[in-house]
């Protein structure tokens, strides 16, 4: 199912049900929704307790009433299920709902996101609100969408888990001694008789079995994907067709997105950068990294489901959104592909635990808000920029991001248990691409790899069955690769390769990696360029954390270690492969090296961005395409206004002035024939 919009979002999370006794308060909502240009609002995400106040009798007369009068507005409904949190009652009369812990404790009633996933009942119980809300709902004019629980999360070792994790094992092994093979169980004596025998991870118990914690992972992924499965079945059960989205979190460690996202017909995720604690540039490039994720999930449109108007509750410290922020950070999700901006929550709650979190309306209640303002003008600029809708970005540069690789390569103990700085040498190359122009995508080892121009892989520690090909084939068709040390080191059980690694790229790369060094956090060396080197690299660039030493077996080194034992030895190196050229980097470099490298390496590759010259700092360039026309999103970052390199040819404004500089914050959009 597509989910297709005339317009951008832009609303928020919304939770009548805690006003249901202030008819005027709920009026007042109404007003301020239409005056903050809102068109979109999500309900319902926890009202399972007003929803169903005992077990099988529902209440659904006020939601309706708040949808029709948000309809009548024009305003649309993104309708939960919700099964984020249960009523008392349930978990009461049925404990097995409740989640239990690594250590083997069940949880008592409170919180939320904190279900057992496999338990029947409560898979039966989220079944019929599902399909009642369904039947009801499901064809409402106001209603364009599903939000599926929310923020799917966390783990549940009860018995009922375990047992589905036996099952799932036996699935994927067959037998019992195929399991220990590829989990070497014999390492200290862990081999298992038969799959009854097995039980999840656990801090009383078994943590080191590698090919277990990955597994148990992996499991999680997959009773998450289920449950989900089975949510969206019961609204199709209770006759609704509309599309389904449910809220991811920025790079949730513990759930595969890639693989949840096979479950939903767009992606939503929930945007909270810590800005302003470090430059907001920074800030800037991690948000925009992970906007590109969520759209590389399925290689489609997104939206930022939630995000903050101002401060949140839940930060170490709560800081305010200094003016201008929130309508960069929504426009930077329009930027990215997104189809819409919005954000957690329409009205601040009196009471509980995120009384203090920001609101579009605070507990003052008035329009004259900074916030509000700020608020409205984004509505105003959505509504102006909303023929991007349905736009869609493509990327010539590729960066890998599988999360069952950083899950085996962050369980592993070495080469650096201080920090491997995986997320930093991510930006790092993301950084590099971004300066110059070029949009990115993030890709899995599943994904279609064969269409982009430039594929970096930054430490991919597990290199799945037939990934090697694939990206030898990269190479072979034309492709430039770029491949970092702690590179395929580990098959898809972490079982390491043997015979040389990167294992299936040796001859591609033309090296071998030989050793690794790790260095403590007060060493550095240093990456210098060779005289002759093929990109005209002249400075010398720091690294630290880790130094991989190589044995070169064809590849031209291109910048060498200048101190140690391995002084000389190559720190990067180039080789030609089929119609392509292969780059391996053999150490953490500062981040000026891999813009410096990047940049030099586009050029010579030629490469190109949509706008041609030089970008000044601080600015972003993103472009989306619809019909033949080419959007061009311009924003400022940075901490002076800058002068925006724009388009060759007839270029119409669509939001923005380009004959003065661009302010910090601002924007500018450009459409192109
Ligand atoms: C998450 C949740 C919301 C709310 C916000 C607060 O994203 O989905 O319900 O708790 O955090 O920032
Ligand atoms: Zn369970």
């Amino acid at each position: 199912m597509e989910f297709k919009t005339q317009k951008l979002l832009h609303g928020g999370d919304y939770n009548p049900e805690q006003w249901l006794d202030r008819p005027d308060i709920l009026e007042k909502d109404l007003e301020m929704l239409e005056e903050a240009g809102c068109n979109t609002v999500s309900l319902g995400i926890f009202s399972w307790a007003v929803l169903e106040p005992e077990e099988g009798v529902f209440h659904f007369e006020w939601l309706e009433e708040i949808i029709d009068r948000l309809y009548e507005k024009g305003i649309s409904t993104i309708l939960a299920t919700p099964s984020g949190a249960r009523p008392k009652w349930l978990a009461d009369k049925y404990p097995e709902v409740l989640r239990v812990d690594e250590a083997r404790r069940r949880q008592l009633f409170g919180h939320r996101h904190n279900h057992c996933y496999t338990s029947p009942v409560y898979r039966e119980k989220t079944g019929i609100i599902n399909r009642k809300l369904a039947e009801h709902f499901g064809k409402h004019p106001g209603v364009i969408l599903w939000h599926i629980s929310n923020e799917y999360g966390g783990e549940c070792h009860c018995p009922l888990c375990q047992e589905a994790f036996r099952s799932w094992l036996k699935e994927r092994y067959g037998t019992i001694e195929k399991l220990n093979k590829c989990w070497n169980t014999t390492f200290w004596s862990h081999t298992y008789q038969s799959f009854d025998q097995i039980e999840s991870p656990s801090s009383i118990g078994e943590t080191q079995l590698h090919g277990l914690n990955l597994d148990w992972k992996r499991f999680v992924s997959f009773q998450t994907a289920d449950f989900i499965r089975q949510e969206v079945r019961s609204v199709r059960e209770g006759g609704s067709s509309l599309p389904v989205t449910a809220n991811l979190m920025h790079y949730f460690q513990t759930l595969d997105y890639f693989k949840l996202a096979k479950e939903l017909d767009i992606v939503s995720w929930d945007t909270y950068p810590t800005w302003h604690k470090e430059a907001v540039l920074e800030t800037a490039y991690d948000n925009g990294m992970c906007h590109d994720l969520m759209r590389s999930l399925k290689g489609k449109p997104f939206f930022q489901m939630e995000s903050c108007p101002t401060s949140t509750n839940w930060q170490s410290v709560s800081k305010l959104k200094r003016p201008g922020v929130l309508f960069a950070q929504s426009m930077q999700a329009i930027a990215h592909g997104g189809e819409g901006a919005m954000y957690f929550q329409v009205r601040q709650s009196r009471g509980a635990s995120e009384k203090f979190h920001g609101a579009i309306i605070d507990h003052y209640g008035g329009n004259d808000t900074r916030v509000f303002r700020e608020v409205a003008k984004t509505g105003r600029v959505l509504k102006q920029i909303s023929e991007l809708a349905g736009s869609t970005v493509s990327s010539q540069a590729a960066i890998l991001y599988d999360w069952e690789s950083q899950w085996a390569m962050n369980d592993s103990q070495g080469p650096r248990n201080k920090g491997l700085h995986y997320h930093e040498a991510l930006l790092k190359f993301y950084r590099g691409f971004r300066k110059q122009g070029l949009n990115v995508d993030l890709v899995d080892m599943d994904c279609d790899i064969q269409k982009y121009r430039v594929l970096a892989i930054p430490m991919g520690y597990m290199f799945k069955e037939g990934f090697a090909e694939k990206v030898r084939k990269f190479v072979e068709e034309g492709g430039i690769l770029i491949v970092t040390y702690w590179s395929g080191i580990a098959d898809d059980t972490d079982l390491c390769y043997l015979g040389g690694t990167p294992h299936g790229l040796m001859d591609v790369l033309g090296i071998r990696s030989t050793e690794i060094d790790g260095l403590y956090d007060w060493e550095e060396n240093s990456m210098i360029p060779e005289e002759k080197n093929s990109l005209g690299l002249e400075k010398t660039y720091v690294c630290k954390n880790l130094c991989d030493l190589v044995e070169l077996r064809g590849a031209k080194p291109e910048m060498t270690y200048g101190s140690d034992f391995y002084q000389g030895y190559a720190a990067v190196t180039s080789h030609s492969f089929g119609k392509g050229q292969a780059w391996y980097v053999a150490a953490d470099g500062e981040a000026a090296f891999y813009e410096d490298f990047l940049k030099r390496l586009m050029q010579e590759c030629c490469v190109a961005a949509a706008v041609k010259g030089e970008i000044p700092t601080g600015l972003e360039i993103t472009t989306r395409e619809k019909d033949g026309v080419c959007y061009y999103i311009y924003q400022n970052f940075g901490t002076a206004s800058v002068k925006i390199p724009v388009p060759e040819g007839e270029i119409q404004v669509i939001y923005g002035d380009i004959e003065k500089e661009l302010p910090v914050y601002e924007m500018v959009v450009l459409k192109k024939q």
